[in-house]
């Protein structure tokens, strides 16, 4: 006789093969090993968090004693940014906070990482223009966030430097580890009691290479082949004497923690069996995220590839002197270690090859220096920046090249990623959910099949805002912000409900047990069906 057991294991069968494996990008990614779906959850105190940034929401740029920042300056000039937009009102959040606030609430996260806006608080950069003002605002914010049981994980410097320290100099000032070091001293004093999470810097890679290198951001200057290594130098050496000073002064009394927030694309040799495209993915990973890790994660030095490189070239350039600094032994020794997480910011992937021979030539660029070939693949799904393609596998590559280049144990927190679209007025934002989807669950792979040390996860961002040189042309927000509109409304878009949702589930439930359940309940019912209905001589042979 054959029994109903026969139809239900079939049905069961057929419902479980039907859905597996899910691809998230099945038009685009279907490497059946790399891009499948991955069902599970994250640790339990896994830190799920979204982020903006002074100058991209708060607006008020110039209210009370408000010193002005060089993003101000920059964007005032009028042609440095689309349309000839401006930070001066962005989402008016100066004012919004509350709402802001609410927002994250009901996206039931715990965290949000903001910066504090240097010049808001120290008018003239120093601390003997404390802004009461200034003090009023962080406060009223942070209060209200713990208000409703959410931490602040505080950015000290996302890019809006007072003015009147560039005028004096800025990063390429051998003063400027001293003026850091002593505003966030004054940040620690201030708010170090509710603050547990600090970084230093956002993307200090931005900050050269677009700042002061090409030009095309804030302060604007030029300097690609030489300015960018000052400018980093004295940075790094800002953010390992400010490490120090909360170690020194602060840890004990406020227990929190402090580290640094790098950006890197993953850079994915373009023909894994040639070694020439490995060692060039490896050496571009060195120059850029390198540049910063290495002194701070490894040994308190530069890679020694970015040594060796630089100083050949500036000889054959003509100079006295490598266009990189060095940093006496003192030095390395305070540097080395200066960490209690490492931050990273990741939103894409390009390909390299070897670019053959040593490019030797005058002027000097840092995009020479690597001899390195990078690209965008084009098939990879495109977005509202140019420079950002959806490559879900990429992130996962990364997590696990940071652990295998500076050790398994350093706590990694992803401070940013995200997504833009054009400016178009769109809820559905189905690439959003989409590319949150596939990154977070390749974190989660990162995390339980490769071990990577990775404790929390940032979305960029709570909302759409002043996108720098594109200023409102790309909106990267889960809420939608209407900037016709003078009270700068807030609407949650598709993503925001999507991402509540992985975070409420703390991952992935399984789609598999969804639907191996859904189909139980099909085959019993037929079971009881049959049992009722159909005598069991109709099952003989
Ligand atoms: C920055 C953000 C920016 C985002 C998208 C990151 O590099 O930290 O300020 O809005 O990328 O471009």
């Amino acid at each position: 006789m054959k029994s109903p057991l026969v139809f239900v294991i079939a049905a069961m069968v057929t419902c479980i093969v039907a859905q597996d494996p899910y691809y998230v990008w099945p038009d685009v990614f279907n490497d059946e090993e790399r891009d499948a779906f991955y069902y599970g959850q994250f640790p339990d105190d896994f830190k799920w968090s979204t982020a903006t940034s002074s100058y991209q929401i708060e607006g008020a740029w110039d209210v009370e004693d408000k010193g002005e920042s060089v993003w101000d300056t920059f964007a005032h000039e009028g042609t440095h940014v689309a349309n000839g937009d401006t930070g001066d009102v962005a989402c008016d959040s100066y004012n919004l906070y509350a709402t802001d606030v609410q927002l994250i609430k009901n996206m039931g996260l715990s965290y949000y990482r903001f910066s504090l806006s240097w010049p808001r608080i120290l008018p003239n950069g120093r601390p003997d223009s404390a802004s009461a003002d200034g003090l009023r605002y962080y406060n009223a914010l942070i209060n209200e966030l713990l208000d409703n049981d959410i931490n602040p994980q505080v950015t000290l410097y996302h890019w809006d430097l007072p003015q009147a320290l560039e005028d004096e100099g800025g990063f390429l000032s051998d003063d400027f580890p001293q003026w850091f070091n002593d505003y966030a001293t004054y940040c620690f004093e201030q708010f170090g009691d509710r603050v547990k999470f600090w970084i230093t810097f956002n993307e200090p890679w931005i900050i050269a290479v677009l700042g002061y290198g090409d030009g095309v951001f804030a302060p604007g200057l030029n300097g690609i082949g030489d300015k960018v290594y000052n400018v980093s130098h004295n940075l790094i050496l800002g953010h390992a004497m400010t490490y120090r000073t909360y170690d020194s002064t602060y840890r004990a009394s406020q227990m929190g923690e402090i580290g640094i927030t790098l950006n890197s694309d993953f850079v994915e040799p373009y023909d894994r069996s040639i070694p020439s495209d490995v060692e060039a993915a490896s050496r571009s990973l060195r120059f850029g995220l390198g540049w910063y890790a290495n002194p701070i994660f490894k040994n308190g030095d530069y890679p020694d590839i970015m040594k060796e490189k630089i100083a050949r070239k500036s000889a054959a350039q003509g100079l006295a002197s490598s266009r990189l600094p060095e940093f006496t032994e003192e030095e390395k020794n305070m540097i080395k270690g200066t960490y209690d997480f490492f931050g990273l910011n990741h939103y894409t992937t390009v390909y390299c090859v070897d670019s053959d021979q040593e490019d030797l030539s005058n002027p000097p660029s840092y995009y020479k220096d690597g001899d390195v070939n990078q690209w965008k693949d084009s098939s990879w799904p495109s977005t509202g920046s140019s420079w950002l393609h959806v490559v879900p596998w990429g992130i996962r590559r990364l997590a696990t090249w940071i652990r295998d280049e500076y050790g398994q144990d350093i706590p990694i927190y992803v401070t940013e990623n995200g997504v833009s679209t054009k400016d178009v007025a769109e809820l559905n934002d189905e690439i959003r959910t989409k590319y949150y989807t596939s990154y977070i669950n390749e974190i989660l792979k990162a995390i339980r099949i490769d071990n990577v040390n990775v404790k929390g996860y940032t979305a960029w961002s709570l909302m759409d805002n002043f996108e720098w040189a594109a200023g409102y042309t790309e909106r990267f927000g889960l809420h939608y912000v209407d900037f016709s509109d003078p009270e700068r409304p807030r609407t949650p878009k598709a993503s925001a409900n999507a991402y509540a949702q992985i975070v409420a589930d703390n991952g992935f439930n399984s789609g598999s047990t969804v639907t191996g359940a859904l189909c139980l309940l099909v085959a019993s019912t037929l079971l009881a069906l049959i049992n009722a209905f159909v005598p069991s001589t109709c099952f003989e042979f």
